[in-house]
């Protein structure tokens, strides 16, 4: 078994800024519709939106994806359970790329500041 991991970090003001400018056809790209039902329905949308972004990003490194064209965005959705923790569910081409993987679990820990959201991502291998 080997545990590969992936970070990132997003400035919060970036998202808000593209929110404002074209916030359906950003949003809709991103986020799923259980996503956005989650950050639209909070006081400071674009944070929640970021650490959204940052664990996308961080999970697509954590699974190796290969970088040769557009990463299905939403294939990698971000829900909770019960105890408000987040949890990760992969889908479609990106479910089948972490199976050519075998990618097994993925588990994300998110966080956010006034400025800078983050994400890590630890992929179970085998
Ligand atoms: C959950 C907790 C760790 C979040 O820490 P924080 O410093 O306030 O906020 P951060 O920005 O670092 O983290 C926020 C993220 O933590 C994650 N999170 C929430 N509950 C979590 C839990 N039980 N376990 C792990 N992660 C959790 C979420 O992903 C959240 O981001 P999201 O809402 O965008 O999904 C913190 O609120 C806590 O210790 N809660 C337990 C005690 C409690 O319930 N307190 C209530 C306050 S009155």
């Amino acid at each position: 078994m080997r545990l590969l991991p992936g970070t990132d970090i997003i400035e919060i003001e970036r998202v808000h800024r593209l929110i404002e400018g074209g916030e359906d056809a950003f949003l809709a790209r991103w986020f799923t519709d259980a996503e956005r039902a989650y950050c639209s329905g909070k006081a400071h949308p674009a944070a929640h939106y970021a650490a959204r972004l940052a664990a996308k990003e961080a999970v697509a490194k954590a699974v190796r994806w290969q970088w040769t064209g557009p990463v299905p965005w939403r294939d990698i959705e971000v829900l909770h359970d019960e105890g408000g923790a987040p949890l990760v569910r992969l889908t479609g081409q990106v479910a089948d790329w972490a199976a050519t993987q075998s990618v097994t679990v993925v588990e994300i820990s998110l966080s956010h500041s006034r400025q800078h959201a983050t994400a890590v991502a630890i992929a179970t291998q085998g």
